[in-house]
């Protein structure tokens, strides 16, 4: 099938001159070609397959408001004449005075709870079909740093606004650090730039969060790609398409991306921004869970919340922390709850290595794979919960039960995936 940049330049029309002559300089109809128009992906592509292209929509969103909000925005922690902060006052300013300046605040402060929402279910697909296992390791290992710098991002772009949670919430993270032994009261000093979360941590927040982070962002979510793109996508069946070829070297069960997946995208696009709109227009505090009321006011370093709670995204990794009392082997349940945590997030590296199951899709999975996959939602969801609340004895023996069974969907992963009872997987995908 000619590709459409191949249509025109046989045309012999002014746009197809300047394509060739764009060919000859800079490979860009090659480029097209590979990851577009002659990327053959699996016809059988369901909804889970959505959310890799919004993820990508929800990034450019995010860059695209983020350069708007730091033409207005000031990283600074002095009082201005009202003895407010300027940083809290210039988020102040955008949301009044800056033509528009609302929506793009509302935009990239949504804009983050609906990253995270695409990313959890983008990497829930991933689970479902085994999208990790042998062939697409790296792009798995590219998606989990991906997701670090995610966390980080979120992190450094909340203390910016300068409000109490802002700056409380920085205060209990960064304290944490101070919980390693030797080095830790040093790396915290070292990490704030001062004693207290100050000018300088808001300074160097600010850096991390339109700069360095954003950088390599970015630079990971092109090795994501270039790396799917060398194995191919994974679907809903887990059958490896490359297997079965035409005549021409064309996968049987592959279409075109483009022009058949643009536009099945666009479906996903769209629906995805009117519920994104809805947000931004009438409830972009998201009932205190996208912006916490306690940020409306400004930070005081004299005035400890009663409750500080990370943002909704945080909090399954927060309940986890919470949830080691315990000191053991020499260090101090802080410590512990900190290697928990962070063992928490890092685990999904090891997931294409500890799946030992014959088959990859949840479609052909035995009762075993299918109920433990569905036992650590729910505690995921638990964990997440609890964490936004203060903590009591019995929400700390639910988050320790939820903790445990966190971790042993990973490590018990090698011995229930080879127990499980799995049907054949099918030699080509199953399509209605
Ligand atoms: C900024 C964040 C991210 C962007 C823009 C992004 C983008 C994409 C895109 C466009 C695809 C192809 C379309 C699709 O299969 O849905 C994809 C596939 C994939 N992504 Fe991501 N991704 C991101 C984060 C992640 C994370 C955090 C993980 C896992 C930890 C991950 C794991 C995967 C895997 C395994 C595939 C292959 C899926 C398959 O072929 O079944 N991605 N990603």
């Amino acid at each position: 099938m000619a590709s459409n940049a191949d249509k025109f330049k046989s045309d012999g029309s002014m746009l197809g001159g300047l394509l060739e002559w764009v060919d000859a300089r800079f490979p860009a109809t090659a480029l097209w070609n590979e990851h577009l128009a002659k990327y053959y992906a699996p016809k059988n592509f369901n909804f889970w397959y959505f959310f890799g292209s919004l993820a990508l929509l929800v990034l450019v969103n995010q860059i695209v408001t983020g350069i708007f909000l730091t033409m207005h925005f000031k990283p600074d922690a002095s009082l201005n004449a009202s003895g407010v902060p300027v940083a809290f006052a210039s988020v102040e300013y955008i949301m009044r005075d800056v033509p528009l300046g609302w929506i793009i605040r509302y935009m990239h402060s949504t804009g983050a709870s609906a990253f995270f929402i695409v990313v959890y279910l983008h990497m829930f697909r991933g689970m479902l079909y085994g999208s990790y296992r042998k062939p697409r390791e790296l792009i798995w290992i590219f998606g989990v740093l991906i997701f670090l710098c995610l966390m980080a991002e979120a992190f450094f772009g909340y203390l910016l606004p300068w409000g109490q949670m802002s700056y409380w919430g920085a205060q209990v993270i960064v304290n944490l650090f101070s919980a390693i032994p030797l080095i830790g009261p040093d790396l915290s000093v070292f990490i704030r730039g001062d004693f207290v979360v100050g000018d300088a941590t808001l300074n160097r927040f600010f850096s991390f969060h339109v700069i360095a982070v954003p950088f390599a962002l970015a630079g990971l979510v092109a090795a994501h790609i270039i790396a799917l793109h060398e194995v191919g996508s994974n679907n809903p069946d887990g059958v490896e398409i490359k297997k079965k070829k035409d005549a021409n070297g064309i996968p049987l069960d592959g279409i075109p991306f483009h022009p058949y997946y643009t536009v099945k995208d666009i479906v996903g696009v769209v629906v995805f921004l009117m519920f994104f709109a809805v947000i931004v227009f009438f409830m972009p505090e998201g009932g205190g869970y996208f912006l916490e009321f306690n940020n409306f006011f400004p930070a005081d370093p004299l005035k400890t919340p009663p409750h500080i709670a990370p943002v909704w995204y945080f909090t399954p990794y927060y309940s986890i922390l919470r949830a080691n009392t315990v000191n053991f082997f020499w260090l101090d349940a802080k410590l512990w709850g900190v290697i928990f945590m962070g063992l928490g997030v890092m685990v999904f590296f090891l997931l294409p290595w500890l799946d030992r199951s014959p088959v990859k899709s949840i479609r052909y999975r035995g009762p075993i794979y299918k109920s433990a996959l569905a036992i650590f939602v729910v505690c995921f969801f638990i964990l997440g919960y609890l964490g936004m609340l203060a903590p009591t004895p019995g929400r700390t023996l639910v988050s320790q039960i939820c903790t445990i069974i966190y971790f042993a969907f990973f490590f018990l992963m090698p011995i229930y995936t080879k127990l499980d009872k799995c049907q054949p997987e099918p030699d080509r995908v199953t399509f209605k």
